[in-house]
């Protein structure tokens, strides 16, 4: 009798290249559950800017009810040119990341072997870190407002929202990794405690409180502004930084840049106890949709992620060294769109064959 697994997940691909960049990622998650036994059931969504401008439906309760139900969800990207800035984002990103309580946003900072990255002397032996956002509160709570909007005298708030709760769980989340991780044992809480002193005394204090429960874990502070020079003099120093959201969103983009750019940067929203959201962390670039040309690695490796997190992590490292391989052979000569020497689709079919 067959009693495989098998995983439902929900699959919005969104706006612009998300589509394409998640074909490819189905066609090498669907390559590794034959090779790994178990099974995916998709569940497919076509939430993002078309359905919104058709239809002024954006994300319906109902779909997250139906959602919570699922193992996990696969996410491309949202973002419409069309539609005003803010409006899928928050209506189904932030919406998802929130109701599905999705606490923290797992960025791995890895830069592998053949690939080119822009910092000079510095290769996979020092770029090899992940960054712990808070994903569920801070500036992206929508909190404040506007008063006499258009006139002289507005004012706009937008105001940082920081819970004990939210806080711990998320530095209790990075020392846990920084546990499993098998590096320098350091935890990096980045922060602007100079002068955000109420909310950066409040994590301070919170991950002192926490590290005593991991005593042979190093904490360490670096402020957010010297912490992008260190990304790029010294990225060895880091192992597992922890940050809140708005600064995690920042920091992100430039690490994705150290690693050989947005082609190949990946980012779980995870709730530990839920379900949880896997995506490429760039954006719905509608220039390129349709063309073929966008490296959809991001998103393949998003699907690593997302089987570890499943708890297939035989299956999920098995993604990880084909992108490696690939990579580290040159058989996939650039992450630039256009210069990959070969298509979106044929990357997807290249590494489900170097799945083993
Ligand atoms: C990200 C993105 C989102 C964010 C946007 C699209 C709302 O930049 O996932 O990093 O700011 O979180
Ligand atoms: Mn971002």
């Amino acid at each position: 009798m067959d009693s495989k697994k098998i995983y439902k997940i929900g699959v919005i691909s969104g706006d612009g290249v998300g589509p394409e960049v998640i074909e490819a990622g189905l066609t090498v998650l669907k390559a590794t559950s034959e090779k790994y036994n178990f099974g995916l059931e998709l569940i497919k969504y076509d939430f993002g800017g078309n359905r919104y401008l058709k239809t002024g439906e954006i994300l319906p309760d109902s779909a997250i009810e139906e959602i919570k139900k699922l193992d996990a969800i696969y996410l491309g990207a949202i973002g419409h040119p069309d539609v005003a800035p803010g409006i899928l984002e928050k209506g189904i990103l932030l919406n998802l990341r929130f109701s599905l309580d999705q606490y923290i946003n797992l960025r791995p900072v890895k830069l592998y072997p053949g690939v080119w990255a822009p910092i000079k002397d510095k290769g996979p032996e020092e770029i090899d870190y992940i960054v712990i956002r808070e994903n569920t509160e801070g500036i992206y709570t929508g909190s404040g407002g506007v008063f006499k909007k258009g006139t002289k005298d507005e004012i706009a708030t937008q105001i940082d929202i920081n819970t004990f709760k939210g806080v711990e769980r998320c530095i209790r989340y990075a020392f846990q990794l920084a546990q499993k991780r098998n590096k320098n044992k350091k935890v990096t809480l980045v922060d602007k405690a100079n002068v955000l002193t109420y909310s950066g005394d409040l994590w301070r204090r919170t991950a002192k409180q926490v590290n005593e429960k991991f005593p042979n874990i190093t904490l360490d502070y670096a402020f957010v502004d010297a912490t992008c020079m260190w990304m790029i003099k010294n990225p060895e120093w880091f192992d597992v930084i922890v940050t809140n959201n708005l600064f995690g969103d920042i920091i992100t983009d430039l690490a994705a840049i150290t690693q050989g750019g947005l082609g190949i940067a990946a980012g779980g929203n995870i709730n530990p106890e839920g379900v949880s959201m896997f995506e490429p962390i760039h954006g719905s670039a509608p220039k390129y949709t349709g063309k073929n040309v966008i490296c959809p690695i991001a998103t393949i490796s998003a699907g690593a992620m997302m089987l570890d997190t499943l708890g297939e992590e035989k299956a999920s490292l098995s993604i990880e060294n084909a992108i490696s391989k690939a990579l580290g052979e040159g058989m996939i000569k650039s992450l630039e769109a256009g210069k990959m020497g070969m298509g979106t689709k044929q990357v997807g079919e290249l590494i489900a064959k170097l799945v083993v």
